[in-house]
């Protein structure tokens, strides 16, 4: 498994700084490699096999990271766009030099649990419709909701473009003349699925939070914008949830 890939783009890749930042650290002096300093951050090392060192403390590479992240309303789950702001443009300096990307989408003006990760293989398995992972969300729609659109949801409904949703489980949480506070559970995810849904129930939702996604909760000490890394524990599901647990 000899993977080798040049020294400035390792270091930029751990958080050291950017590429032309770590080639100045390199010709500081302030990288070692094997115990050796080198002059130019295009010489190849082996992350695995070698021991580099920045300052004296040793940069221990990985080559997949992964967050989570509560996605605030107003900006737009993509990794770049023209007008919007993204939410790549949330993380900090030292976690944009990952590639980062969403796993999946949610609206501009839904918030919650957005997977942010460069490990494409994990977005698929999870994306993957053959998969099913089911998500969860917070929805407070329009109006009344009762045991009739339980029924409904649980036979699948029919949306606009006349799709038929598979089995999907609502809960009841507080129901008013004009707002009711549901949770949803869906097995797919397909373009604006939940307000569809409730919508060919004749409701529409006027707030919008995912709260899981397969074995992985939001965590309740995020506040909107804000972010960290999954424990290891929670990696370990998504890889299970996402049939890469063998890699
Ligand atoms: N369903 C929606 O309608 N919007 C989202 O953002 C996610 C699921």
């Amino acid at each position: 498994m000899a993977k080798t890939m040049r020294l400035d783009k390792l270091l930029s890749h751990m958080g050291i700084g950017t590429r032309s930042e770590v080639r100045k650290y390199i010709r500081y002096g302030w990288v070692e490699v094997d115990g050796a300093k080198p002059k130019s951050g295009s010489v190849h090392v082996h992350p695995e096999a070698q021991t580099v060192l920045y300052k004296g403390a040793p940069v221990i590479y990985k080559e997949y990271v992964y967050y989570m992240m509560n996605k605030p309303q107003g900006v737009v789950s993509a990794t770049e766009d023209a007008r919007e702001s993204t939410v790549i443009d949330l993380l900090e300096p030292e976690d944009q030099v990952f590639d980062l990307f969403p796993v999946g989408r949610l609206d501009k003006d839904t918030e919650g649990l957005l997977i942010l990760t460069n490990h494409g293989a994990l977005a698929h398995g999870l994306l993957s419709p053959k998969r099913h992972v089911f998500k969860t969300y917070e929805a407070v729609v329009d109006g009344p909701v009762n045991e009739n659109d339980i029924s409904a949801f649980k036979a699948g409904v029919t949306l606009d473009d006349g799709y038929e949703t598979l089995p999907a489980e609502l809960e009841i949480l507080s129901v008013g003349d004009h707002k009711s506070e549901t949770r949803l559970t869906i097995y797919e995810g397909k373009f604006h699925q939940v307000k569809r849904m409730f919508e060919s129930r004749g409701r529409f939702v006027v707030f919008l939070k995912r709260i899981s996604m397969g074995p992985l909760k939001l965590d309740d000490a995020l506040s909107p914008g804000e972010y960290r890394a999954l424990t290891e524990d929670e990696v370990n599901q998504l890889l299970e949830q996402a049939g890469l647990s063998e890699e």
